[in-house]
Order: C-alpha cells, then structure tokens, then sequence
C-alpha cells in the first residue's frame, strides 16, 4: 500500500510485531487542525529548527549541533523507518512538529515536539490523540506510553488533558521523570 497527500509520496512502511504486519501511516490522519503524516522530502528545515531550538530541546537533551541536525533530517526524510511521523497545519500546510512510536523501554512509546511557535493552541495534544487513536485500531496492544521529564509541565498538562495515567517516577540521565500510560478503551 502506498498513497499520497499535497502530491508528498508516502513510503510503505511496515513492522512485524509478533502477530502482524502493519503499515504505518497510510493514509495520513485527518484531524480538525492538524494532519499526522510520515516524514517526506521538504519537512527538513522544520525538523531542523526544532532540533536546533533550545527551548523546545530543554527536556529533551539540549540543542543539536546545526550540522549534525541536518544529517538526520536528511535520514528522517529519506523514510521508510515505522513510527516516526510529522505533523502538519492544515491552514497553512506548516510543518509544525515531528514525533514517533518506539519502543525506548519495553512498551510502545509515543514522543513529540511542537515548534516553538506553535505551542499553547491545542495542537500537540491533536496529533497525539490522533497517533494514540491510530495505535489501539491497528495494533493488537493495549498499552501506549509516554515519559516526560518531571519538570515538563507542558508535556504533562498535554498527557493528562488527554487522560494518560501517571503510574510514578523513575530516573534517567540523573533526572526524575514521568511515566504515563495510554490504555484501550
Ligand atoms: C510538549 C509540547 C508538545 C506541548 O505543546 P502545547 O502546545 O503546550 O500542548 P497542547 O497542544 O496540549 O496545547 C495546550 C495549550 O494550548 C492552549 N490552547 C489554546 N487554544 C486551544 C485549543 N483550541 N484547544 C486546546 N488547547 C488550546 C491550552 O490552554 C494549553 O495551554 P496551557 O498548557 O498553558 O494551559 C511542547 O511544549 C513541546 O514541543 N515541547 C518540547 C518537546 C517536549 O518536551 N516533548 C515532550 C517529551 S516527549
């Protein structure tokens, strides 16, 4: 299966999980504001504002050097790698964040990132709720993650406006982070 949106190619993109094959991603997910889509050829300049962005890599390792940034835009783009997607504005066809699912520490995990410029409208918590919506219909699992530094108010208003749970704290990298879960309704 393959498609397209705005003419961006999609690539299949597959991943074998025990009991399935699923692919990722095609067609895109439609919200009211905001599409999810995998990454195509054009999103790097976003992928490397964020990257590069100090406010929006505060809890996430700091800002990447330009070039490095760059290099994995170019990786990021080149797709074909299962979980990973962005996100779009539909107003403006922006691209305005990026994120995946991966499986960091034994459950599936959904990470994101907004650019700076478009926090604080409700867009974030759109395209997770799109990508967690997507995960329960087609996948079998009934566990979707997410970990968030402590200090991370925005991302933990974000996870409990969409009704994650929080099931405790644990360290990384010396800091107390968050672990919230997503479960099939
Ligand atoms: C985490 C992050 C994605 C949250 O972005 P965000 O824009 O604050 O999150 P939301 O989409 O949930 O937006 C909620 C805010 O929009 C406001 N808002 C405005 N219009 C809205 C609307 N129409 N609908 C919903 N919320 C709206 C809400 O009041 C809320 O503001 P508040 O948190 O100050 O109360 C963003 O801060 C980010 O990219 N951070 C850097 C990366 C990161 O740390 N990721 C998390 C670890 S994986």
């Amino acid at each position: 299966m393959s498609g397209a949106l705005n003419g961006l190619p999609l690539k299949p993109c597959l991943v074998w999980d025990a009991r399935q094959v699923t692919v990722w991603l095609d067609p895109p997910l439609v919200g009211e504001r905001v599409v999810v889509r995998q990454p195509a050829v054009g999103d790097e300049a976003g992928l490397v504002e964020m990257a590069t962005d100090e406010r929006v890599r505060r809890f996430l390792g700091g800002a990447a050097d330009p070039v490095a940034a760059a290099a994995k835009a170019s990786a990021r783009v080149a797709g074909g790698v299962w979980g990973q997607f962005v996100v779009v504005h539909r107003g403006s066809g922006d691209l305005i964040g990026s994120g995946d699912l991966a499986r960091k520490r034994g459950p599936w995990e959904v990470s994101y990132q907004l650019r700076h410029r478009y926090w604080g409208r409700g867009l974030a918590a759109e395209a997770v709720a799109l990508v967690r919506g997507w995960f329960f219909a087609h996948t079998e699992h009934d566990l979707l993650i997410a970990t968030t530094q402590q200090a991370n108010d925005r991302s933990r208003r974000l996870l409990e406006r969409l009704g994650a749970v929080n099931v405790g704290a644990f360290e990384q990298y010396g800091l107390v982070q968050q672990r919230y879960e997503f479960y099939r309704s």
